[in-house]
């Protein structure tokens, strides 16, 4: 076998953030770079040896070439067994489904999610462990410290996989596997859900609009909505994966699917438009005439969860991100069941996941999913609406307005404001810290605050602790305010700020957003202070 070690130096900065290790393409093309990365993550997880490790990745730029880079350092570190998406493709909670049946010790998803792409653009790698969930920030620094003192990578030279054959082949002594991408995941799919009763759905006239957005769900969308549930060819758009996303930005949310916005709104709307991102693990639900929050999703899904078949046991609890709005906790009360605030980070779900704890759940950034996987999942969230619909029979707006009756309404918006010198972040968080002793008490608008801190964690599962989560500044039940810095930015610093705003009076149920939110709006302009201290007039975005 022509398995050989190459000397090499360290990089500095292969530290992961919220999501695997993101950088612009350039910082990957560097030499070793890659292969110093994957090295890292072969020394500190000694079990792949032997043992079978799923590889995919969105598509992007860039994500053929790792894929060949990763399959001689897997061959090299005496990996038995490659499973690839073909194409190099898989979506991330297919490839989390996938490490899951296949037993895998593991697995490598080339991806900078929502990111941009081209030459120009980002470029990513997470791990998944066994079990299909992310890797622990334990693991993910225990790879950095390695990264930072690699003096050597292990590689099998010459012979490249065929990405695009079907089949076994092999590479050195390793075996490799390339499936087709959709397959496994679609059968778990109809296991979840009432593929009959949808079907009926689209025959009696409903109409579903997804936007792939050039990105990895396209090929699902369209085998899953399209073949196996006989919507309209055109119900789903953008559906070829492109190594640019088209030079779009896939990121569904207000800004960047705004066509598909527009088309809700518009005359002649689907009963449900939808979209993912850039791998397939982000989602978007509106309806006619209406958007719903992330956080409302999570909820109204919860409220509905027990009528889909993989479902009917009813749920063992609920989880969400802390910034995440506070309706899903709403609903868990109701039916008495327990409700997890966790860190920002898909990753923070597992071990609760694991523990059979959850059975639901999801984030304000256009995340949701079930414990069917360990990766939020997009094109389950959309078939999991469809369901719903199909079940109830009510059109997506009328399922909203009930829903808020019932438990009330979280009013929701997030601003960030992106790129900053990371000393004026910093300068806005510090700022806030400095307030927050003497924070409680004081009435502020028609607000008084019950509580200001510093979100920290302990995971009920292991007792791990994760400090430093995020500012809170909480009104009690009406309303709170929320202040962190991103973890997934790959240019300065980025600044969120969360607003909620909860109201049960039913004459303030159907009210813009954007004006329940303006009084929170001016509040945080008076205690943060991110306009002055940042100099910037508006936030970059605001979803
Ligand atoms: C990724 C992660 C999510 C996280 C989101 C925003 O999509 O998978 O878990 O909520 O990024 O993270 P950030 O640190 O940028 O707010
Ligand atoms: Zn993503």
């Amino acid at each position: 076998m022509a398995i050989r070690e190459i000397s090499t130096k360290p990089y500095l900065d292969q530290k992961s953030g919220t999501a695997g290790l993101r950088k612009k393409v350039a910082v990957f093309q560097q030499p070793h770079y890659l292969e110093n990365f994957l090295q890292s993550i072969f020394d500190c997880v000694p079990e792949l040896r032997g043992a079978t490790l799923v590889i995919g990745g969105d598509g992007r730029y860039y994500n053929r070439t790792a894929i060949q880079t990763a399959c001689s350092i897997a061959a090299g570190n005496g990996v038995a067994r490659i499973v690839i998406g073909q194409g190099g493709l898989l979506s991330t909670p297919a490839a989390s489904h996938l490490i899951r049946k296949r037993g895998a010790q593991g697995g490598l998803l080339f991806t900078a999610s929502h990111n941009p792409a081209g030459p120009d653009g980002d470029f990513g790698i997470k791990f998944n462990v066994a079990g299909g969930g992310q890797a622990s920030e334990g693991l993910t620094n225990r790879i950095y410290e390695a990264s930072k003192q690699l003096a050597r990578y292990r590689v099998h030279e010459g012979g490249q996989v065929d990405l695009d054959r079907r089949g076994l082949q092999t590479l050195g002594g390793m075996e490799v596997e390339v499936i087709d991408c959709v397959d496994d995941y679609s059968q778990l799919m109809q296991q979840l859900f009432d593929f009959d009763r949808i079907r009926d759905w689209f025959r009696r006239g409903h109409t579903l609009r997804f936007d792939a957005m050039h990105a990895v769900t396209g090929p699902y969308a369209e085998r899953i909505f399209v073949e196996q549930l006989g919507a309209p060819l055109l119900s789903v758009q953008n559906a070829s994966p492109l190594e640019d996303f088209g030079g779009g930005h896939p990121d569904p949310n207000l800004i960047y699917a705004k066509p598909l916005v527009d088309l809700a709104f518009g005359p002649n709307g689907p009963d449900l438009a939808a979209a993912s991102d850039g791998d397939g693990d982000r989602n978007m639900i509106l309806g006619k005439d209406i958007f719903i929050s992330p956080g409302d999703s999570l909820a109204m899904l919860a409220a509905h969860l027990h009528e889909l078949p993989g479902y009917r046991r009813g749920l063992a609890g609920l989880a969400r991100s802390m910034p995440t709005c506070r309706a899903a906790d709403k609903v868990a009360k109701a039916l008495a069941i327990p409700l997890y605030e966790t860190p920002t980070g898909w990753k923070f779900f597992a071990n609760l996941l694991d523990a059979g704890k959850l059975t639901l759940c999801g984030e304000e950034s256009f995340g949701t999913s079930s414990d069917h996987a360990r990766e939020k999942d997009g094109v389950w969230a959309v078939l999991a609406w469809l369901n719903v619909l199909a079940v109830t029979g009510l059109p997506v707006k009328e399922i909203a307005q009930r829903h808020w009756k019932r438990f009330g309404r979280h009013y929701y918006a997030r601003h960030d404001y992106d790129e900053l010198p990371g000393p004026a972040a910093d300068s806005v968080m510090q700022a806030l810290a400095n307030q927050l002793a003497e924070l409680p008490g004081r009435r502020l608008g028609d607000y008084t605050v019950s509580e200001a801190d510093e979100f920290s964690y302990r995971d009920p599962v292991d007792n791990s602790i994760a400090v430093n989560q995020g500012l809170r500044v909480i009104f009690g039940d009406d309303a709170r305010l929320i202040l962190r810095l991103s973890g997934t930015g790959t240019k300065g610093s980025t600044l969120r700020l969360y607003l909620e705003r909860y109201e049960t009076r039913e004459s303030a149920l159907n009210w813009e957003a954007r004006d329940a939110l303006a009084p929170l709006v001016n509040l945080a302009d008076r205690i943060m202070r991110i306009g002055e201290l940042t100099g910037r007039k508006a936030p970059s975005v605001i979803t």
